[in-house]
């Protein structure tokens, strides 16, 4: 494990929490998942401790029985792109569903954020839910479209953000040549669900492409993911069940011919630390007294600071994790795992002290992609 990458931190900014009562929590804002105070903090708490990346999960529609941050939630997008003016070095991530949207909308927002944030920008695309499919005159779609819709949402992404080669533009005043046309490529991709001609009007990105996650659990997912992204959203129950995905997602990179150590297996935990146990024990419980009938899950890393840090090197040490993405229940669980946690990670040499560069790929420490003609 000596050459192995150190791991990396994601904050999700959840607005008032996933959950029913974080809400209520005097310390929370009831208002948090539209403030934009609340985001701006959240975010500049996490770069101020290294953080990697932010990160929002994302369900664009409200169903039955949904948490109060469904409710009233910020676009993903518009708000990342309000928090990248207010940050130099994280990263910047929203989910967004492949089954809603059209890629070259993606395309085009995601590599502005990207520009807009000089390299930060990256997408977390999924299939997402398919009761959502109605808010987009995709009522008559269903589950079964959704990974063949992602696959060619996938392509198509990939195919736009590499419209331009990286020298395409010239601009040069005195002799009038703003690009050179045969640096600008077309795409021309038919598929069953989304055509789309291009170019996409964007140069390259600074990154060679935002960065694309996916997130699931299927062989299909494993498959996209394992074809298209630069890194997953996993779950287990256990660090055993955790690290058998990430293992088989890593078997299926070699297999197609690329590097596991190029791509970022992540998974998230809802942290609740205190400087002891048993303060860790009185954060949960008080939260649990707001609604005792919609309870919190115990977390899988819970406790002192010291036990935390040990749960985290483990995953990662195992190979369970690439990078932890920290969610938050209790409206101090950024702050705590930062204040209490990273230092002791950092001690173990287990997390980084400093950001290595400016864009999200330099901190993830993976590959500019070369340039692919696809059109
Ligand atoms: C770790 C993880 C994170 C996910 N995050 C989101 C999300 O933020 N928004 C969303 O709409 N769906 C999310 N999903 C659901 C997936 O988009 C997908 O619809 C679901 O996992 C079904 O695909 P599968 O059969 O490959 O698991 C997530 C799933 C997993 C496993």
């Amino acid at each position: 494990m000596s050459e192995r990458k150190k791991l990396k931190l994601a904050a999700n900014i959840d607005g008032t929490g996933w959950n029913f009562v974080g809400w209520q929590h005097p310390d929370m804002p009831s208002d948090a998942s539209e403030n934009i105070d609340f985001y701006i903090q959240q975010a500049q708490l996490a770069e101020a401790a290294k953080f990697d990346t932010l990160f929002l999960v994302d369900v664009s529609h409200v169903g039955a029985g949904n948490i109060p941050h469904y409710l009233s939630m910020f676009e993903g997008m518009t708000i990342m792109s309000a928090i990248s003016m207010k940050t130099k070095k994280i990263g910047l991530s929203a989910t967004i569903a492949t089954s809603y949207t059209d890629p070259y909308n993606v395309a085009r927002q995601v590599l502005s954020l990207d520009k807009i944030s000089k390299g930060r920008a990256s997408v977390n695309a999924v299939t997402s839910n398919p009761g959502g499919m109605v808010n987009f005159s995709r009522g008559h779609l269903t589950r079964a479209d959704q990974y063949p819709m992602n696959k060619e949402f996938m392509e198509i992404l990939i195919g736009l953000w590499d419209t331009y080669e990286d020298d395409a533009f010239i601009r040069n005043k005195e002799r009038g040549v703003y690009l050179n046309p045969n640096k600008m490529h077309t795409l021309n991709y038919r598929g069953k669900y989304f055509s789309v001609a291009g170019p996409l009007n964007l140069s390259r990105s600074v990154q060679g492409r935002p960065v694309l996650y996916t997130a699931g659990s299927s062989a299909t997912f494993i498959d996209h993911a394992s074809s298209y992204t630069d890194g997953a959203f996993i779950h287990g129950e256990t660090m055993e069940d955790t690290m058998q995905v990430a293992n088989g997602i890593r078997a299926r990179l070699a297999e197609k011919g690329r590097r596991p150590e190029d791509f970022v297996v992540i998974t998230s935990q809802n942290p609740i630390v205190g400087n002891t146990d048993e303060e860790a024990v009185a954060k949960y419980k008080q939260l649990l007294e707001f609604k005792p009938t919609n309870s919190i899950p115990v977390p899988l890393f819970f406790g002192s600071a010291e036990r935390v840090a040990a749960q985290v090197a483990l995953w990662y040490e195992s190979g369970a994790m690439d990078m932890l993405m920290v969610r938050q229940d209790h409206p101090h669980g950024l702050r705590d795992f930062i204040d209490l946690v990273v230092p002791i990670l950092q001690e173990r040499g287990v997390f980084k002290t400093e950001y290595g560069g400016d864009t999200l790929r330099g901190h993830l420490e993976i590959p500019k992609p070369a340039f692919r003609k696809v059109g």
